[in-house]
Order: structure tokens, then sequence, then C-alpha cells
């Protein structure tokens, strides 16, 4: 298990921007699971973080001096800021791998459904799942910050939604907030015989944020023609050994299903479309979404802890300063 001990604070001079760059203060972390194989030695779609680099992380920050052209003091930007109070960001490609905030969305939703979290919900239900009206669709993780967009989506499109979380406060928020049609808490209930009262004509769809256990036992209950999207295995991600391997995949073969991993980058041509459609969801109040915001960018090993120890409900945040400057 990664643990606190791993990270250091270190304090060294603020960073001068050169020409085509940005020194931006951060002021939003992003905390994703991913970031845990970021820092495992092995190969990956991303290099891993050195040993001594500063923690790779997505962050909002705001611009304090620019000597890019299309960068001004006071605007925010989306990037790969770290786990660090000030980056300079810019360089190549048009904003140089920065993101502008939309001018009329809080702070926060370009890290959480508008984000990473939000896109990878869309895709993995919509291109990978291909959730039709009337299916049955289970999803993992359910009141994390993919899971709870994940499953609200499926629930848009007309399905019937189960989800499944640890404890009772997720949920109740599940039922509550995000209308899912039925609720499975599979640290204190028979998550099978749950599956199987609730999905009684089997699983059209699983988006799949856990692996392992779980997956077995939804493997065990597909419908003909399931669609698996296999978004993570947080299981498995503290383990050396990786998640525990699939036992029922003769399923896939027996009820002609298929299993299909994906990565939100793949679809970064469609991400525009797929933001404006997630912000114009959440404004007719179709999609609740949470956000778990801890405090100090000194609390940012405690805070990455959260999301193994399921701590998080929503999207796991740390907000590190409030904007420096008037926007
Ligand atoms: N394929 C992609 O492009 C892509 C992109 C983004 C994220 N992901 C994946 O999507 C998944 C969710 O990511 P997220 O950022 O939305 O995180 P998240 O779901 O907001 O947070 C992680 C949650 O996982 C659950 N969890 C932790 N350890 C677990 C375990 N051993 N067994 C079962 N559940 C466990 C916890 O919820 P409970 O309290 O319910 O256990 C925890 O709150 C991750 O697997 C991540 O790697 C994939």
């Amino acid at each position: 298990m990664v643990n606190e001990r791993n990270f250091e604070l270190r304090e060294s001079p603020l960073p001068e921007p050169a020409e085509g760059q940005a020194l931006v203060r951060n002021l939003f972390v992003s905390f994703d699971p991913a970031m845990r194989g970021w820092i495992e030695d092995r190969p990956s779609y991303v290099p891993p973080v050195a040993i001594g680099e500063v923690m790779r992380a997505q962050g909002v920050a705001q611009v304090l001096e620019s000597r890019h052209p299309d960068l001004s003091p006071g605007d925010f930007v989306t990037g790969t800021f770290g786990w660090q109070d000030y980056a300079l960001g810019g360089g190549r490609g048009p904003l140089g791998g920065l993101a502008p905030v939309p001018k009329d969305v809080p702070l926060s939703w370009p890290l959480g459904v508008l984000g990473g979290t939000g896109l990878t919900a869309y895709f993995g239900v919509l291109d990978v799942g291909e959730v039709a009206r009337g299916e049955t669709v289970v999803v993992s993780g359910a009141a994390g910050a993919t899971g709870s967009v994940a499953s609200q989506i499926a629930r848009i499109q007309g399905a019937s939604v189960i989800g499944i979380a640890g404890g009772e406060r997720k949920c109740a928020w599940l039922r509550e907030q995000a209308r899912l049609d039925g609720v499975i808490d599979y640290k204190s209930e028979d998550v099978g015989a749950r599956l199987t009262a609730l999905c009684p004509k089997g699983i059209d769809v699983y988006f799949d944020n856990v692996g392992g256990e779980l997956l077995d036992q939804v493997l065990a209950r597909i419908a003909e023609g399931a669609r698996i999207a296999l978004c993570g295995a947080i299981s498995g991600y503290n383990d050396p050994a990786g998640p525990r391997p699939p036992r029922n995949y003769l399923n896939l073969i027996l009820r002609r299903a298929r299993m299909e991993g994906f990565l939100v980058l793949d679809y970064v041509a469609r991400f525009a479309e797929a933001q404006q459609q997630l912000l114009d969801w959440v404004r007719e109040e179709q999609i609740a979404h949470a956000e778990d915001v801890q405090q100090g960018l000194e609390n940012a090993p405690r805070t990455f802890l959260r999301l193994f120890r399921g701590e998080n409900l929503g999207k796991q945040l740390l907000k590190i300063a409030d904007p420096p400057l008037d926007g």
C-alpha cells in the first residue's frame, strides 16, 4: 500500500518562465487512482515519475507571469502542474499543453465532471459500453468520480442502473442524488445474491472501475451480447501481483459477450463535444456530481490515500490556494 512516507515536502526557489512559458499559481489538484501506477517502475501509457521528481498531477491554476503570447496574468488554466504551489506551463502547442478554464463554470469542475473522470464516464458508457434503452447496466466504484457520472449517463440513456459502492453513506447518495434503480453495498452485502435479485434478465453492460472479485461476480451473470467496459481495476493497484485475474471469463464465450479496455486519452479529438454535453446535463440537473475537497498542499499524500481507503465520495480534490489575482 502506498503510504505518506513515500513522499516528502521540499522547498525550492520560484522558477522563472522562459520565452513561451508562463508561471502559474496552482489552486486545485486532482487525485486519480492512475497516479498509483505512475509511481510504479513499469511500462505504462506514460513514463513513471522518477524518485525525487515532483509528483505528477493535473491541476487548475492561475497565470501569474506570462511570456506566452496567448496567456495573460489572471487567466485560469488546467495543466499538469504536479503536487506543487507554483509551476511553469507552456512551451509547445497552441497553449503549450494548457487548456483555458471556461469562464462560467466553477474552477474545480474541469478536474472532475468536465475533466478526465467525467470524460472517461462519457466515452466508456456511450462508445465502449454502447448502453441502450431498456438494458441493465452495473457500475462498480459507483460513488467515485468516474462511476458516479457513468452510472447517471447510463440512466439518462434509459437503462436500468445498479451501482456498487462501499458503505451506506455512498449508497444513500447513489439512491437519492444519482437516482439509480438499485444499489449494492459490497462491504456489507452478498454481491452475487444482490446482483441476481436486481438483474433478473442478466447484465447487459458492466462499467468496471474495480476488477477482481466484483468482476467475477458480474461475469457470472452477464446477458447474451453483453459488453464489459474495462475502465480500471483499483482493487489491484496496491498489489504487486496486480488485480486478481477473472475466473468466470468463459461466460464471454457462452454469452457471445465482449470485454474491452479503453483509455480516455484516445478520445481527445472529441473532448469538446463531450464536455458540452456533460455541462448541459449538469445544468439540467440530470447529473448530480460530488466533490471531496481537502485543504493544503502538505496534505497531498494523505489526500491521495483517501482514494484507496474509499474515503472520497465523488471527485477527490485538494485546494491549495485561492486565486491570487483578480480575474
Ligand atoms: N481508462 C481510463 O482512461 C480511466 C480514466 C480515469 C479513471 N480510470 C479508472 O477509473 C476508476 C475510478 O477512478 P476515479 O478517479 O473515479 O476514482 P474514484 O472512484 O473517485 O475513487 C476510488 C474509489 O475506488 C474504490 N476502491 C478503492 N479501493 C478499492 C478496492 N480495493 N476494492 C473496491 N473498490 C475500491 C473506493 O470506493 P468504495 O468506497 O466504493 O470502495 C474509492 O472511493 C479507477 O480504476 C481509475 O484507474 C480510468
